[in-house]
């Protein structure tokens, strides 16, 4: 996070993992789902991973969210050396730098909307009154502002999401990870909050998300493809710089057209 942009040589990547394995012990077997994955992400990538049911994807987003650990291999988050870390130091890394949002959204039912925002800062120590003041920012940003009294139940599936987006960004996260962030939405939400990925991104964001669906993960500017717990495929799918020139000025309420002029009509 605290990268100097004007100095991309020396830049750390967000995400570095190296030799990747997770061995789950069910019984007398032994599942592998990750088999050494190696993968680097910068500030500000886009990634969008995807692979068949049981590749490993839920698995390298829970470690790299630090919801989980690795059996073997290293994980520096921005520098850090978290593959080492007990479960208490992990979480704080966690609370500190990761959003994650998920496809079942997560969020605490019998809260609000602005108490769902405000956890991540209270277990950040975060007083009342900032912290009240952040999460309505938060929520503000997603385009909740009118939403923040309303219970889970009390908003739509679209709405949910925002919520979601709104806590894992609250702290100001080095990554946000999101598995299947549309999985449980239709399609035309699915496309709102898309928008709204692309608009953070385009606001400076590293955005890792797991998804199925082709046209999801068109939004991102790099695929990366698991299978059997390993990486097969990795590229970028466009200039990332004719993405940045197209956006430079996109705004968290989702108006961001996706589309390069090409042309600069001054
Ligand atoms: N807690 C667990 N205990 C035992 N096995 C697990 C556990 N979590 C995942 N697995 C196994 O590890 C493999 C990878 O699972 P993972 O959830 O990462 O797949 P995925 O790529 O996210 O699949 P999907 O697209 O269906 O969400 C699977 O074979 C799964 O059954
Ligand atoms: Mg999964």
């Amino acid at each position: 996070m605290a990268q100097d942009a004007t100095a991309p040589a020396a830049t750390t990547p967000v995400i570095r993992v190296g030799a990747l394995y997770k061995n789950y012990r069910m019984g007398a077997e032994t599942i592998h789902a990750l088999n050494g994955v190696d993968c680097t992400i910068d500030e500000n990538e886009y990634v969008a991973v995807m692979g068949p049911s049981g590749s490993g994807k839920s698995t390298l987003m829970n470690i790299i969210g630090c919801l989980d650990s690795p059996s073997s291999g290293e994980y520096w988050l921005s520098g850090e050396n978290i593959s080492k870390l007990g479960d208490k130091a992990l979480a704080r890394v966690r609370n500190r730098r990761i959003g994650f949002v998920f496809q079942t959204f997560n969020l605490l039912p019998r809260a609000t909307a602005l108490q769902n925002v405000e956890v991540p800062l209270m277990y950040g120590g975060v007083g009342r009154r900032e912290r009240r003041a952040r999460a309505r920012e938060a929520l503000a940003h997603v385009g909740l502002a009118d939403r923040m009294a309303h219970k889970p139940n009390e908003l739509s599936g679209g709405q949910r999401q925002r919520v979601a987006v709104a806590r894992a960004l609250v702290n100001e996260p080095d990554i946000l990870l999101a598995d299947e962030p549309t999985g449980n939405l239709d399609s035309r939400t699915g496309r709102d909050i898309m928008r709204l990925f692309d608009a953070l991104h385009d606001s400076g964001q590293t955005i890792i998300l797991v998804t199925h669906e082709p046209h999801i993960a068109e939004h991102a500017a790099r695929h990366v493809q698991l299978r059997d717990g390993v990486v097969t495929e990795d590229h970028l799918t466009r200039q990332a710089a004719g993405q940045a020139t197209a956006q430079a000025s996109g705004h968290a309420s989702g108006h961001a057209p996706r589309q390069a002029t090409g042309q600069a009509n001054a």
